[in-house]
């Protein structure tokens, strides 16, 4: 065991793009052996990027020694590390950036930065083993439909203002629903909208292929505020509103592109009403349904360190005086020469 560990070559990722630290060691051939993730809970309301940013400085050392217990290596032997570079939140990318560089260089190791959207792509086809596929990225912050094609994964379809989770999110918030860490928001509103039974009307907007949720959550807060609707119904309402939204335009991209696979990744891909819904469209266009394992679908360093060794691998590495974050780093904006 220990020789053959000797032998491999390690890859460090980090992580930090939003609310979750967290610190991935994969092999140079895609075996995890750590993925810990620390996620910070505001007190109350949304996140504050200063305050995420603090919790990430606080905790960055401690998760960094789990992850290394956890994957029974110890930091020379790494060959190099991977982080998060955008897009994401100024100050908590800006964290994992600095831990990043002051890592490499006391190790004398390349730093690889990590497009995030690219790598919950790169980490959904590790663990499902998706080839080719087009991928439905719905999280927090993003709201993204892609596929390969000429060299970099194209946005096909996006949102045009909130991302479908933030949508979840804050409508929960509105209603004074309580979240846990082990059941987020868009869980607490999946388990009502169980026990919903009538479909309220709520604005339902695709354009092209872009999609935009603000109307629509204005919309479903102020019903909620007037109280005629139970709480139940109009989370029913809400889930099948911007899940259908975010289904018409992954079929059409389905259509289009004729790949034979569908990728479900992000935070909101854990709902099962989402799942089934992308599982039946998968089903008439004759494609395979793969879904991102929890732990890979929302945001862990497993997925920065995989796609920090696909890149590496092409001879890719980020000087330090070029590893500044980019906070609106777009997926298309990325070549991805390992794909062909
Ligand atoms: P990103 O930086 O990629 O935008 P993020 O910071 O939003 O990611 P994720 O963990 O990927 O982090 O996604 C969190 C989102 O997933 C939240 O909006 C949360 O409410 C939502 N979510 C989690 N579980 C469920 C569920 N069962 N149903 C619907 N939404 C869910
Ligand atoms: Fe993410």
């Amino acid at each position: 065991m220990k020789q053959k560990k000797a032998r491999e070559n390690y890859c460090l990722g980090i992580e930090s793009t939003a609310d979750d630290f967290s610190v991935g060691i994969s092999t140079f051939n895609g075996e995890i052996l750590a993925n810990i993730i620390s996620a910070y809970m505001p007190p109350e309301g949304g996140i504050h990027p200063r305050e995420a940013a603090r919790h990430h400085a606080e905790t960055a050392s401690k998760v960094l020694e789990e992850a290394f217990k956890k994957a029974e290596i110890k930091p020379q032997d790494l060959s190099i590390i991977a982080f998060s570079q955008g897009p994401g939140l100024g100050p908590c990318l800006r964290t994992g950036a600095t831990v990043a560089r002051a890592l490499a260089s006391d190790l004398g190791i390349p730093l690889v930065g990590v497009n995030h959207c690219v790598a919950h792509i790169e980490i959904g086809k590790l663990k499902t083993d998706a080839k080719d596929p087009v991928t439905l990225y719905v999280s927090g912050g993003n709201t993204i439909v892609s596929a390969f094609d000429s060299g970099r994964y194209r946005v096909f379809g996006e949102t045009l203002d909130i991302a479908l989770g933030n949508c979840l999110d804050v409508f929960a918030r509105e209603a004074g629903l309580y979240q846990k860490p082990s059941m987020p928001f868009g869980a607490v509103v999946e388990k009502l909208a169980a026990k919903g039974k009538k479909l309220v009307l709520l604005p339902y907007t695709v354009k092209g292929m872009d999609m935009s949720f603000s109307g629509l959550l204005t919309a479903a807060t102020n019903l909620l505020k007037k109280g005629e609707y139970k709480l139940e119904d109009l989370c029913y309402s809400l889930q099948e509103t911007v899940f259908s939204m975010v289904t018409e335009v992954t079929e059409r991209a389905l259509a289009h592109t004729e790949k034979r696979e569908v990728l479900l990744t992000g935070g909101v891909a854990a709902n099962k009403r989402l799942q089934s819904m992308i599982k039946a469209i998968a089903e008439e266009h004759d494609a395979e349904f793969c879904v991102v394992p929890s732990e890979f679908a929302i945001d862990n360093g497993a997925m920065i360190a995989w796609t920090g060794v696909l890149a590496y691998k092409q001879g890719i590495a980020t000087p330090i005086e070029k590893s500044f974050v980019k906070l609106r780093w777009r997926l298309e904006e990325v070549e991805v020469p390992w794909v062909k």
